[in-house]
């Protein structure tokens, strides 16, 4: 089969190291893609938003099947596209997509499911945003969350800690200010105070898949302080997923949202990636995103046993009860380092030179995935983005995972990066305790 990835990240080099080692896998491109990524796939110019110029790639290298990594082009119709020009592919259609690229649709649908989910509000004008800040600070306190409705590239969640400072992200949010169409309409929710867990399930319309958990590190420095990032590193499973959580996260959560995609004419496919907050035991639904997380998918692939490509081709075709049988995990848990350039998530320097990726490479366990390289015109690795590799190892303890990839972190040569010390702390404390 002729495969065509979409995407250019971290996730997306785990995604093409995994599709290449399928059986069936003849031909892998992947657009635009990154410097790791080239060692397992063709790269194609094309952005990942020019959805005309994908479609024709694919109709002109006759693709057998398109893998969609990130969310953007899910929520403006790639996959419909690509249906429409009868290429099968992984992702959900523009429909199902606004699970991830509306706040607002989503906590509706939890409304009318019975999903668990903080109490919330949506608004497009200020003085009705404004009086329910208020209600909501007299009945539950502060903080209280604001939200922009639309994509934000993760920056749309305010956690205000007074009223004054929810009035404020409101009032940015819906003159257009802080995030254009995105804030627009708004949502503003309790606060919930609890552990965050990520949650995979595939689903292909009508069945569901249920993957494994992971959990993500989204400050930018050690002890969970700084800025907000995309995730700075992750670690799989996370450390408090038991089979009773399991359970609850896939009755109460998963499977009505799939029921409910039915029930409103949006069949979901592809890849459910539930945001949890666990408060006491009991999870509730944060947010949704409509593809893998990334950093969390560097570990999930490389505790993945089976068929990546023949797994996500049975969810696009409508077949994941025919190969339930055929998916497990390892149980090594794995974790993801990520090395990002300073001064991320703010401005930062590009194209500063990194050494010493192969010998890290090297070491027993571990696997560093590219997010944002190139290579330089005399084959130098160099830096292009904010977040620019994901360094992942796998062990027999999440405590020997993680000293593997910074012995790896520790090879590699690069001045203009930083990475946070302590991925998987939450993990490390308890095994601790444990012993
Ligand atoms: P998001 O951009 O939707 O992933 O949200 C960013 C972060 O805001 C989440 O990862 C949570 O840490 C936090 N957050 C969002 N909604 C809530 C909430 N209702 N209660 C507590 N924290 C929240
Ligand atoms: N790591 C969080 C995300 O992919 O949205």
């Amino acid at each position: 089969m002729k495969i065509l990835l979409i995407g250019s990240g971290g996730r997306e080099h785990a995604l093409a190291w995994a599709l290449a080692q399928s059986k069936n896998c003849t031909a892998l491109y992947c657009a635009p893609g990154n410097a790791g990524i080239e060692e397992c796939a063709d790269l194609v110019n094309i952005s990942v938003e020019d959805i005309d110029s994908l479609v024709a790639f694919a109709r002109e290298k006759s693709i057998d099947f398109v893998v969609v990594g990130p969310e953007g082009p899910l929520v403006v119709g790639l996959a419909d596209a690509l249906k429409g020009a009868g290429i099968p592919v992984f992702g959900p259609s523009k429909a199902a997509a606004r699970l991830e690229g509306s706040k607002a649709f989503t906590k509706d649908l939890c409304k009318k499911y019975n999903i668990p989910t903080a109490a919330y509000g949506r608004f497009t004008d200020l003085a009705e945003a404004k009086s329910f800040i208020a209600e909501l600070v007299r009945k539950k306190g502060i903080p209280v969350v604001i939200k922009a409705d639309g994509l934000a590239a993760g920056k749309g969640v305010i956690i205000a800690q007074s009223e004054e400072e929810a009035i404020q992200a409101a009032t940015d949010m819906l003159s257009g200010n802080a995030f254009g169409d995105a804030g627009a309409e708004i949502v503003v929710e309790e606060f919930l105070d609890g552990e965050e867990l990520s949650y995979f399930a595939l689903a292909d319309g009508k069945t569901i898949l249920p993957l494994t958990s992971a959990q993500d590190h989204k400050r930018a420095y050690d002890g969970d302080q700084g800025p907000n990032t995309g995730g700075m590193g992750a670690y799989s499973p996370a450390h408090m997923m038991t089979p009773a959580l399991e359970e609850k996260i896939i009755t109460r959560i998963i499977e009505p949202t799939i029921k409910g995609m039915i029930q409103e004419g949006a069949p979901f496919t592809g890849v459910l990636f539930a945001g949890l907050m666990v408060v006491a035991g009991e999870p509730y639904l944060i947010e949704y995103n409509v593809r893998f997380g990334d950093p969390e998918c560097q570990p999930i692939m490389m505790r993945l046993q089976g068929d990546l490509l023949q797994i996500l081709l049975a969810a696009a075709q409508g077949r994941l009860a025919e190969i339930k049988n055929d998916v497990s995990w390892s149980e090594k848990p794995a974790l993801c380092v990520v090395m990002a350039a300073e001064g991320y998530p703010g401005p930062y320097k590009k194209s500063t030179p990194i050494r010493g990726v192969g010998r890290a490479d090297q070491i027993g366990g571990v696997k560093v995935f590219h997010a944002g390289t190139a290579k330089g015109e005399d084959g130098t690795l160099l830096s292009t983005g904010g977040r620019v590799l994901g360094v992942t190892a796998t062990g027999e303890t999440v405590g020997e995972a993680c000293r593997a990839a910074y012995r790896a972190v520790d090879l590699i040569d690069w001045p203009e990066g930083f990475c946070r010390r302590d991925i998987a702390w939450r993990a490390l404390q308890g095994q601790e305790a444990a012993e």
